[in-house]
Order: structure tokens, then sequence, then C-alpha cells
């Protein structure tokens, strides 16, 4: 049976300042919840928070995160960044970035990761897709104090164990070892996504866009060169997303030969056949 605990994840995470501050949960509400609480009484830049279950996950657009113990990752990251807010966004395409590399370095070698095609990588803005399904979700948060940041929590779930997905997930999530057939350590994943984050993190701090990570991103992006539609609260259109800009925003060609540029927010995308 695997050990997944405080000592675990602290042991094995080797990072300079990201997660060296750890609280772990055998069960809480939810991470990000805690974490707006924990930041509330102070806590510092690089707090990580890390359940094996959670009461009342949460997902984008008020969805709920199923997330039974046992089986799953589910953690928040929290920064205090002295960017301006509207660069927030792109914080969680660095985690994305960072999540993807992190599985990667935790799957057996020869796995999935080699093989980057249109079923396998990123879905635009965050979501991790493996065989053409959601095996991770983020959801950041941030809080602002007089037009300053004063948090931003970046929450990830990842699907690890094989389990039963309820039954309205069952043909769009997958786990990690479903994918691979093999037992994947969860502190050993979690450690080498907070490696992967601090190392793309620290980038984005100096550079303030990101310029350093948008070929390496659009290399993994799954929607490249597909059709898609952008369900965008005003109304919904359809395009042919071509990559990511240096501010993370999504070029999306339209048949008329114009390029709008989707900015993530309140906006996602899914194929015009399917999620992906
Ligand atoms: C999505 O809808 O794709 C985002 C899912 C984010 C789930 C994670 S699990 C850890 C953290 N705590 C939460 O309540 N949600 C995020």
């Amino acid at each position: 049976m695997e050990e997944y605990n405080l000592e675990e994840c602290a042991r094995k995470i080797r990072t300079k300042w990201v997660g060296r501050n750890i609280h772990f949960f055998e069960e809480i509400d939810s991470t990000n919840l805690q974490a707006q609480r924990e930041a509330a009484a102070g806590a510092g830049n690089g707090t990580l928070l890390i359940a094996d279950k959670q009461t009342a996950g949460r997902g984008r657009r008020g969805r709920e995160w199923d997330s039974p113990a046992g089986n799953n990752v589910y953690f928040t990251l929290l920064l205090r960044p002295d960017f301006a807010s509207d660069k927030a966004s792109m914080v969680t395409l660095v985690m994305a970035y960072a999540v993807w590399q992190g599985i990667g370095k935790s799957l057996p070698a020869g796995a999935f990761i080699e093989k980057l095609n249109s079923k396998n990588g990123i879905k635009w803005p965050n979501d991790i897709v493996v065989q053409g399904r959601k095996v991770c979700g983020i959801l950041t948060e941030m809080s602002l104090s007089a037009q300053k940041i004063d948090y931003v929590a970046i929450g990830v779930g990842i699907n690890v164990g094989k389990q039963q997905f309820a039954s309205q997930l069952q043909d769009r999530a997958i786990s990690l070892e479903e994918v691979c057939g093999e037992k994947i350590s969860r502190s050993q994943l979690v450690a080498n996504i907070m490696e992967a984050f601090e190392q793309y993190y620290e980038q984005f701090q100096i550079i303030q866009d990101l310029s350093f990570l948008t070929t390496q991103y659009n290399a993994c992006l799954v929607n490249k060169d597909k059709e898609i539609s952008v369900l965008d609260p005003k109304g919904e259109y359809q395009g042919v997303a071509k990559g990511i800009n240096q501010n993370g925003e999504l070029l999306v060609e339209l048949a008329d030969g114009s390029v709008e540029q989707v900015y993530a927010g309140e906006v996602s995308v899914r194929g015009i056949y399917g999620y992906v």
C-alpha cells in the first residue's frame, strides 16, 4: 500500500520554495477553500495544501469535483505574487504545463507521454487529456486587495488510480493507472509537479508573460489546428485553434480569415465532434 502522507510528500519534494510548507489533510471540504482560510490567516508564498479526500471538491464553472479517498491527487498551491492581477490567468497555464511535465516524469518509460498527438496533451486552457479523456483539471482562484493580488490559489485534481467514474463522466474521464497499467506514486507525482512548476514559474515572474513557454505549450496543445467551439458567455462560435500567444490567449481563426484572441477567464472550448 502506497504511503501518501505529509512525511512522504515532504521527503520527495526537492524544491527551493514551492511546496516546502505543506499541510496534508486526510479529509477536507476543498483544498481551495482551505487555501482561502489559510491565506486569510497569513500563510506564505508557496504553501501547499494536499488532501487525500475532499467532501466539497470544486471544479470550474461552479461544477463539483468528485474527490474520493485513496486514489487521486488533490492539491492547492498558494502564491503571493507581486505582478498585476491581469497576469494571474497565465499562471494557470504555467501550472498546466508543469502538471503535464510532472505526469510524464512519473509514468513508466515508454508510456503515453512520448506519443504526443491530438489525444494526449493539454486542452486549452488547463485540462490535461490522455487518450482523448480528461485526467486532470485546474481551478485557479484569486483574491484582490486594493486592486493588488492578495493571493492566487491554484487547485489541481488528477485522476491517478483505477476507479469507477460517475456515469456522466465515464466516456470523458480516465486515470493515469488505467492508461499505463502500473501503480503510480502520488507523492512522487506531486513532487515532480512542484519541481516543474517552480522552474517555469520563476521564469514567468521575471518575464511576466508566456513567451518563454509558448512553443513548448503549443507543442502539447491537443486543440492545435483543430476545429473548436468557443463557449463564450456572450455567444458560442466556431473556428480553428492556432495555439496560444504570449499572453496565454488562444488564437482562433474564423471562417473569414480573421483571428480572435480568446482570453481564458470564463470561456472554455470543446472540439466540434466531442470533448477534445
Ligand atoms: C475543473 O473543473 O476542471 C477544475 C477541477 C479542479 C479540482 C481541484 S481538486 C483540488 C482543488 N480543490 C478543489 O476544490 N478543486 C481543486
